[in-house]
């Protein structure tokens, strides 16, 4: 690569800072303009206002702005089709295009995806929501607890209920029949066996054909410590994750990783971009509890830090389906991200609280914002989760250390954070 390349990127929380960031290293990088942004982002770039569901206005800015690559940080519109719109217009894209994004999008093509490809998965029979009572049957013959309910498509998180008992799958059931609180991703229903073990993520790369593991974390979503509490988009992780040993990670390689990209390939729907595998590592080896068509948020805070090839330079290797050719180089250090958190969140929480100490902070860590937002030269939190801290070490312990000294000199009213992030990890090492 010679030229340098003008980039779009969308998206506008913290791991899209943590992507801008990472673009900015790059010495391929010409002008980088990320839509919505955040304060953070603006250090690397510049922050414009586009509706990204808008795929014409995306489509517009690139042509007058000679945009070379976009980069899509978030799943909707990955799942919605940006990638095939901005092809179809000769813009080069970063992500799958829809029919290789439903591998998040749907839950239940996700699963009917596995079971034809003998991908390690958790048992499941997949609804439809007006088919209450043959759902419930099949429950009913089941009849082994907890049992694990979800809705097909995208539900922001808040779509998984794990249940102990038939009455709690009766109420479920109805709520999702309600379409209350995830209305539209539960027009389907996939209801799947409960695997018992610990869960990391793995970070593919794909170029449709050739595709490698980036690196692997492990996310803390509950908001209290010792993973109590009301699901968040996430509280913290860390990265490696070391309950992914050499052997296990080399498992997921063969069992996993690739028969899922050949598997995209043969059905026609070739997937390139990221591919977040979520495991569980059960007592009979790891198996696959979904896919996400994106980075993780945190994740992606621990894991971007580690890689030493310029990212730009992977990005468009992949889109030029290149991958062949390049060799994930990681630094060899453990990281450690804590979500700093606006009290209350993630119910109701109050925006607008003025943000001190990040300069300090600087000493130990590094800082990405994700609720943020600036007024009258003041750095206020603007969301529920506003920035997230990442320490580094040689040992996980010196990265989680690294990462609270960081958190501990951050200032705002309210501001909660999880005291326990990364213990898990401590627990194997
Ligand atoms: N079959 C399963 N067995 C045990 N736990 C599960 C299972 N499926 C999901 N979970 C738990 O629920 C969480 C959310 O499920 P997931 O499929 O990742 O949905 P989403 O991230 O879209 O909300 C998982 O991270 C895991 O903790
Ligand atoms: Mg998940």
């Amino acid at each position: 690569m010679d030229s340098s390349y003008n980039v779009l990127l969308i998206g506008g929380g913290g791991r899209e800072h943590a992507i801008a960031w990472k673009l900015k290293q790059s010495k391929h990088l010409g002008n980088l303009f990320i839509t919505p942004g955040n304060p953070g982002t603006e250090q690397a770039g510049v922050n414009v206002k586009i509706d990204a569901s808008n795929f014409d206005e995306v489509t517009g800015f690139c042509k007058e702005h000679q945009i070379d690559l976009v980069v899509v940080g978030p799943e909707a519109p990955l799942v919605d089709g940006i990638v095939d719109h901005l092809e179809e217009n000769k813009i080069a894209a970063f992500g799958p295009k829809q029919s290789a994004a439903m591998l998040e999008g749907s839950k239940e093509f996700a699963k009917e995806f596995m079971l034809r490809y003998n991908i390690p998965t958790a048992d499941f029979s997949a609804f439809s929501s007006d088919e209450f009572d043959d759902a419930l049957s099949f429950v009913q013959s089941k009849d082994t607890y907890p049992i694990v309910l979800k809705a097909d498509g995208l539900a922001g998180g808040k779509g998984v209920f794990i249940c102990e008992n038939e009455d709690e799958v009766k109420k479920r059931l109805n709520e999702l029949k309600t379409g209350s609180a995830v209305s539209g991703a539960a027009d389907r229903l996939v209801i799947e066996e409960f695997m018992e073990g610990e869960e990391a993520s793995v970070f593919v790369i794909s170029d449709g054909h050739t595709s490698h593991i980036i690196h692997n974390a492990q996310d803390h979503k509950r908001i209290g410590e010792g993973d109590t509490g009301l699901n968040t988009g996430g509280m913290g992780a860390y990265s490696p994750a070391p309950v992914l040993t050499e052997d296990l990670l080399e498992q997921v390689r063969q069992e996993i990783v690739e028969p899922t990209i050949t598997g995209m390939q043969l059905d026609e729907s070739a997937y390139s971009g990221i591919l977040y595998v979520g495991l569980m590592i059960t007592e009979n080896g790891p198996k696959v509890v979904e896919y996400n068509c994106r980075f993780g948020d945190p994740e992606c805070q621990v894991i971007l830090p580690s890689l030493e090839n310029d990212l730009l330079d992977l990005i468009v290797a992949a889109v030029e389906q290149r991958l062949d050719e390049v060799k994930i180089q990681l630094d060899s250090a453990y990281r450690c991200c804590v979500v700093l958190a606006s009290e209350g969140y993630p119910e109701k929480y109050e925006k607008g609280k003025e943000i001190t100490g990040i300069e300090s902070a600087t000493e130990e860590s590094l800082i990405f914002h994700a609720g943020t937002r600036t007024k009258n030269g003041k750095l206020l939190t603007n969301g529920g989760r506003v920035l997230n801290v990442v320490g580094s070490g040689n040992t996980l312990k010196e990265a989680i250390d690294n990462a609270y000294a960081g958190a501990e000199k951050v200032h705002f009213d309210g501001c909660y954070f999880r005291r326990d992030i990364g213990h898990k990890g401590l627990q194997k090492v």
